[in-house]
């Protein structure tokens, strides 16, 4: 039986992905005309194989190794091989390292007073706005995330977080449009000289963190991770004898993964929350009752907000800022009835999987309601896959979802977010879900809808 899909085009599909806007469209046209699994042209990667059903996934969660040529767009970021890329046996050890570091819950709560006290200066920096703005939440988000996790396991702060996440921006933003042929108002000499600064932008950025951490053995510093810190990921890998060249690729994929993924997750969501005032208004309720007069939540509180949570499963599920994945068959595989032979290219499609209606009623309707147990009740588990699944699954994810929390309970409960008017917010797919122009909102003080009980 072979696997239905589009017929191969001499240009390798490019076309097609272009025409349906980008490869995160062009993945929800594909399982909606041709059902569940499907076979298309990927370029960079020949041809592969998408599923976008939860339990038909199960099959493949074995699956360890990327396929390389998919990724190689990251290839210029990494001096001793791509991280995204390792070999399976290079790759286990690496993985435990950045969970021993990354998924600590003792030490989230030990960070958490200073992930509170940088939401609490961007929030402030808001307030002082005149006339609430506008915001570009996607810059200032993605900046306050690097800098989180810059505090949390590289020891220190960054001053010029905007400028860092702009050098990451044009080197991805650069790969990226050479991939998919996009239009640039550029010559190709001065899209590389460009590229090349904000490449050595980065390495400097990374350089000058790894100086400034000091050896390793040192102690914890003025609270900072030091040593002994179980959240000290330049003192671990130290620690591991992990070479030079590897630590520093560690450190910059690490400030990569980290920063655009979380600061777009909470953009996404104080973007739907606009569109759906009853959702809004339960969650500032909830806020208003568990926290009272106080103005962020502590760690424990986390737990207690019960609808914010289901707010931002919500908000990822809608729009997942990693709107895809891929896998390498290493072994052949029977999927739904399909052989998939040893080498073929495996693709996820999280954001058609997140909206497959077998297991999403209604799936372009923002609803937090369906993370509430009754309604999780039964849900097959890979029907909500924002972070991935398997042995390559980002190892950052419960720390983002202690930080997208604290972020959104900070900036909800202490403003009221509208769309500045005649703003388009278009998703993109550079590498995340992006809003192509920002995602732009007014923001003034939620203090007056208490006095004139807006409050549910
Ligand atoms: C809301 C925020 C985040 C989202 C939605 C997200 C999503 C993802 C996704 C979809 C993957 C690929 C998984 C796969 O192929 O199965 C991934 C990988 C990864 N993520 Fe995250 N991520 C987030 C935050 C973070 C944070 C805070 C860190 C911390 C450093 C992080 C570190 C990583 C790393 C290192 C990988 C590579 C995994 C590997 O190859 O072993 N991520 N992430």
């Amino acid at each position: 039986m072979s696997i239905p899909g589009p017929e191969p085009r001499p240009d390798g599909g490019e076309a097609a992905i272009a025409r349906a806007g980008g490869l995160h469209l062009y993945q929800l046209r594909l399982h909606e005309e041709y059902g569940p699994v499907v076979r298309f042209q990927l370029p960079g990667a020949g041809t592969a194989v998408s599923i976008a059903d939860p339990v038909l996934l199960e099959a493949t969660v074995q699956l360890d190794e990327r396929p390389g040529p998919l990724f190689s767009f990251l290839d210029p970021l990494f001096e001793a091989g791509n991280l995204q890329v390792l070999p399976a046996d290079e790759h286990a050890p690496w993985r435990r390292l950045l969970l021993g570091v990354l998924a600590g819950r003792p030490s989230h709560e030990r960070h958490f007073g200073r992930f509170t006290a940088l939401a609490t200066e961007l929030a402030d920096r808001w307030a002082a706005l005149p006339a609430g703005g506008p915001v570009a939440l996607q810059r200032d988000l993605t900046g306050l995330s690097l800098r989180m996790i810059c505090g949390y396991a590289l020891g220190g702060d960054l001053k010029d977080p905007e400028d860092v996440v702009e050098a990451f921006g044009t080197v991805l933003g650069d790969r990226l449009e050479r991939l998919y042929r996009l239009p640039s108002d550029r010559t190709p000499e001065e899209r590389a000289e460009r590229t090349a600064r904000a490449l050595a932008r980065l390495r400097a950025t990374v350089d000058r963190v790894i100086a400034a951490h000091g050896p390793a053995g040192d102690g914890e510093r003025d609270g900072r991770a030091g040593h002994g810190d179980r959240s000290d990921l330049i003192g671990a890998l130290v620690a591991a004898g992990t070479p030079p060249a590897r630590i520093r690729d560690t450190v910059l994929a690490t400030m990569l993964a980290a920063h655009h993924t979380t600061g777009v997750a909470v953009s996404w969501a104080l973007h739907l929350l606009a569109g759906h005032p009853g959702a809004t208004a339960r969650v500032t309720g909830e806020l208003d009752r568990v926290l009272g007069d106080r103005a962020a939540p502590d760690y424990a509180d986390l737990h207690r907000l019960r609808y914010l949570d289901m707010v931002l499963r919500e908000s990822l599920r809608r729009c997942p800022p990693g709107p895809y994945g891929a896998r390498l068959a290493t072994r052949p595989l029977t999927v739904g009835g399909y052989r998939l032979p040893a080498g073929t290219v495996v693709f996820y499609p999280f954001w058609a999987v997140h909206l497959n209606p077998a297991h999403w009623p209604e799936p372009e309707r923002f609803r937090p309601e369906r993370f509430s147990p009754e309604e999780s009740a039964g849900r097959p588990r890979l029907a909500w896959i924002p972070f991935g699944f398997g042995s390559r699954a980002c190892e950052g994810a419960s720390l983002a979802m202690v930080e997208a929390g604290l972020l959104l309970a900070v900036l909800l409960k202490r403003f009221r977010f509208r769309p500045e008017p005649g703003h388009r917010v278009v998703p993109v797919e550079r590498f995340v879900l992006w809003a192509a122009d920002d995602i732009r909102m007014l923001v003034t003080p939620r203090d007056g809808d208490r006095e004139t009980g807006e409050r549910p």
